[in-house]
């Protein structure tokens, strides 16, 4: 199994589905925050199942949703096919999209799933994709130095502003003996430190900076905005 196949599947990471609902709705809101104008054209790429997508596409002119795996993509369509403001899209629609037209990209949690050459060459698709001055925003980049004890006093916070707490606990065992875990420690997981996406960035035709929070629970991992350069 690879990263792709475990997308593919229902998998451990929210507790339950409480937990999954207050995460994709922090997401969201933490999006809408980063749009400038209503008229923007937004692309969230490994966008996951987006339950709060109607809100974002509430604050820009376009959504656009991109996940790899095709289980996601079903139930995206099933949501969102219906809203007039939100585009689930293929990856053969994805490569479609017209260069330089999008205002947005948005990338939660992506880039540790991804080998450094698919990340870099996913940072020249957006390059390609993004009208010049374009926004780029990275966020959930694990750093070096994870650090387990920060992630699992991450979790329980947000658990217990959340109201699932109980099951935050029962879900941190469960993560323990699941495939997740397994696969952390067989395939891998990506992982940079400030100045190294810095120098990605700046190699493929991005200037930016490290925002001052994430849009996730876990602050202790990284959020960068850039904007495409002339
Ligand atoms: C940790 S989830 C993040 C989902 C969502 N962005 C969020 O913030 O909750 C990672 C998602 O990226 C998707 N993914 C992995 N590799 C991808 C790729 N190369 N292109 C598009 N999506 C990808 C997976 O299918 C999965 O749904």
């Amino acid at each position: 199994m690879n990263w792709r196949d475990f997308w593919n599947r229902d998998n451990p990471i929210y507790v339950n589905e409480r937990h999954k609902v207050l995460h994709y709705d922090r997401i969201a809101r933490g999006i809408c925050d980063l749009i400038e104008q209503r008229d923007w054209l937004v692309l969230d790429h490994g966008s996951g199942e987006a339950l709060s997508a109607a809100t974002v596409a509430q604050h820009c002119g376009l959504l656009y949703l991109h996940d790899a795996a095709p289980n996601v993509q079903m139930r995206q369509h099933l949501r969102f096919d219906a809203n007039p403001k939100i585009v689930v899209l293929s990856s053969a629609s994805l490569d479609a999209i017209a260069d330089h037209s999008l205002d947005m990209v948005v990338a939660n949690s992506l880039a540790q799933y991804l080998t450094h050459a698919e990340f870099e060459a996913l940072l020249d698709f957006w390059r390609r994709k993004l009208k010049i001055g374009g926004k780029l925003v990275l966020a959930d980049i694990l750093p070096k130095q994870t650090d387990m004890v920060a992630d699992v006093t991450a979790l329980l916070r947000f658990a217990w502003q959340g109201g699932f707490f109980f099951a935050a606990c029962v879900g941190l065992v469960a993560t323990f003996f699941s495939d997740y875990r397994k696969l952390r420690s067989t395939l891998g997981i990506t992982s940079y430190d400030e100045h190294e996406i810095h120098v990605l960035l700046a190699s493929h035709g991005f200037a930016g900076v490290r925002a001052g929070h994430n849009l996730g629970h876990n602050q202790t991992r990284m959020m960068f905005v850039a904007r495409a350069q002339d």
